[in-house]
């Protein structure tokens, strides 16, 4: 998140914290050091960026701090990856610069910090939260509901199955909602859930956040066959090679990209409902128009 040192700074951030919660977690050094590799290896912060700033549009008095629940998400935004490149999902060797986990650690142990991060992902929020039980259940089942089956498993399930056919775009929205927006619009509703932000204004910014989702799996999908491997950090060009279903192959790259476009405009304008002059969330808009524009300039 280059050039905007707000973003820069809660990216840093975004760093020490994950740091110092990943070392609260106690068990065998086996599986801690292939968490630790994959948690602190990289990798652009976008979820606990976009749970903080959320946080700070919508906040009041006696917020609490959104710290903990943005590190629990990227927990389980890191274990949906390494299982994401397993041998059996994506088979990809190369993620945030780096061999996989599995080709780090082998597939048990990758298998198995998986599993590390998002259980512990589960008892840090019931750890931090301790003394708000209400707001502590309420994250619980907003980060459970948007990583199991009707969020990220179940889009990646769809993912898998869908490999290899033709879809429609309601289809492919679908799957795409799921695998990748549900995880974004998570990091929303807890970051306004903390903010103490009241019930509308929770479904306001959900609806900014279903844009945000979709348009973000969009410039996966276009990133995967502008970019090199070396500016992802994963191997590029991979969905066609394994017969993924993508936004690019169903739309061309030049409608895939007006279509990215129009989503985060739409998101854009949404944002002066949601909290007028809320610079974070807007240059958080912009970024993720950037990260594919620069391919084209
Ligand atoms: C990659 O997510 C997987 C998708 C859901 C598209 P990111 O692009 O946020 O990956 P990192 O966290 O920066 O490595
Ligand atoms: C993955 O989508 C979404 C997850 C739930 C991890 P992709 O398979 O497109 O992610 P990349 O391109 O490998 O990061
Ligand atoms: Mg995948
Ligand atoms: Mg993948
Ligand atoms: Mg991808």
């Amino acid at each position: 998140m280059n050039h905007d040192a707000r973003l820069h700074t809660l990216q840093r951030q975004a760093e020490e914290k994950l740091a110092h919660y990943l070392a609260t977690c106690r068990g065998p050094e086996q599986v801690l050091d292939a968490m630790r590799y994959s948690l602190l290896g990289g990798g652009k912060r976008v979820r606990p960026v976009l749970l903080v700033s959320t946080w700070e549009a919508l906040q009041r008095p006696g917020a609490l701090d959104p710290w903990p629940a943005a590190c629990a998400l990227e927990f389980i935004h890191t274990y949906s990856l390494i299982h994401d490149d397993l041998p059996a999902m994506d088979d990809d060797d190369l993620r945030r610069g780096r061999p996989s986990c599995h080709k780090a650690f082998g597939e048990a142990l990758a298998i198995l910090a998986g599993d590390g991060l998002l259980t512990e992902s589960f008892r840090l929020l019931a750890d931090e939260y301790r003394p708000w039980p209400r707001q502590a259940l309420q994250l619980t089942r907003e980060l459970a509901r948007a990583a199991g089956c009707a969020g990220m498993v179940g889009g990646q399930a769809l993912d898998i199955s869908y490999t290899g056919s033709r879809l429609e775009q309601e289809q492919l929205e679908t799957m795409h909602r799921l695998k990748t927006g549900a995880l974004l619009g998570a990091a929303v509703r807890c970051g306004a859930i903390l903010a103490g932000a009241p019930a509308r204004e929770i479904e306001r910014a959900s609806d900014w956040a279903g844009k945000i989702g979709l348009a973000f799996q969009v410039a996966d999908d276009l990133l995967d066959v502008v970019a090199t491997s070396e500016n992802l950090g994963k191997t590029a060009g991979k969905d066609s090679c394994q017969g993924k279903s993508t936004y690019v192959d169903l739309l061309g790259v030049d409608a895939c990209r007006h279509y990215l476009h129009d989503l985060l405009g739409q998101a854009r304008c949404q944002i002066d409902a949601l909290q007028p002059g809320s610079a974070t969330l807007c240059q958080l808009t912009d970024y993720l128009g950037q990260r594919v524009e620069r391919h084209f300039a």
